[in-house]
């Protein structure tokens, strides 16, 4: 069976499917994106990925004509068509085509710019992340380095990418950004610690991107009764911590056993890591009927 590729209402195959030159999600990343899970074929947290788009859209003053219902058929057909049962739906929504111009295009009636929309589809393991439980994982510091409104999931991603790469060339799972001693989130997962059986993660606002697993993660915690502090932690307390963890749709938790060249705790996965494993994967059950 082909890849195919969803474009502005159309599926096409993968190889076939293209932006305008003028598009300016090319131009100025003037374009958002979500990424979502499929287990089983059922998309993981639908309602809050779409939420969080619709958000980023009117943060942005991105014209979207289409409802969440039919936006939904369309991203299920696609999901069929592929035919894998376990994938990353990648979406994209840009402002449109239009003579580059730093300012919005003119939107006087007679030339309404319509937005680009793209999703694609890739076949993901996600039977590793469950494996991962029991390794952990090693990330790198960076600098924050990123624009001032990260909180928006736009297109924009370079600051993420070379520090993504920075924890490539070092051997390392993950970068977490640092501003000056605070430690924000890494390139593309939200960073946690653990002290003393509570959970701590960086608090909502325009220097952390608001992951749709972190706030997943925070209610399953707190149904179980682990407390969760949602505020600023530094590099020192990370090292320092008993333990640490990252969430993000790709990864929807993973044990974090070293920072730079330091072990956390006994550089073994740690027990509430453990239990919020198993919390986080029975939840992905319930939605998806997925099991590894
Ligand atoms: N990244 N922080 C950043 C900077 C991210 O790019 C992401 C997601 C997250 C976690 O968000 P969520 O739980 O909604 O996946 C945090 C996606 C997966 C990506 O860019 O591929």
């Amino acid at each position: 069976m082909p890849q195919l590729a969803y474009v502005n209402g159309r599926i096409v195959r993968h190889a076939d499917a293209s932006l305008h030159v003028e598009d300016r999600g090319t131009q100025f990343a003037d374009a958002v994106y979500e990424v979502c899970a499929v287990l089983n074929g059922r998309i993981l947290d639908w309602g809050p990925h779409l939420v969080r788009l619709r958000r980023n859209l009117a943060e942005l003053a991105i014209h979207w004509p289409m409802e969440d219902g039919p936006f939904g058929l369309q991203a299920r057909r696609l999901i069929a068509a592929n035919g894998h049962a376990d994938c990353l739906l990648y979406i994209q929504i840009s402002r449109g085509v239009a003579r580059r111009d730093h300012a919005f295009p003119d939107a006087a009636p007679a030339s309404v710019v319509m937005p680009s929309v793209v999703m694609t589809v890739r076949r993901f393991d996600f039977a590793q992340r469950v494996r991962q439980l029991d390794t952990g994982i090693r990330v790198i510091t960076a600098p924050d380095n990123r624009w001032g409104r990260v909180d928006i999931k736009t297109t924009g991603l370079l600051g993420n990418v070379l520090a993504k790469q920075a924890a490539r060339t070092a051997g390392a799972f993950e970068a977490w950004l640092l501003a000056g001693e605070v430690v924000r989130e890494g390139s593309s997962t939200n960073a946690w610690i653990v002290r003393d059986g509570r959970i701590i993660t960086h608090p909502k606002g325009s220097s952390i991107l608001p992951g749709i697993a972190r706030d997943s993660l925070i209610r399953l915690a707190s149904a179980a009764q682990i407390v969760v502090e949602e505020r600023p932690f530094t590099l020192a307390e990370a090292i320092g911590a008993d333990e640490a963890f990252l969430t993000s749709t790709t990864a929807p938790i993973l044990p974090v056993v070293a920072i730079d060249d330091h072990r956390i705790g006994n550089g073994r996965p740690g027990p509430v890591t453990a239990r919020l494993g198993e919390l986080v994967w029975a939840e992905v059950a319930r939605q998806t009927g997925w099991r590894a």
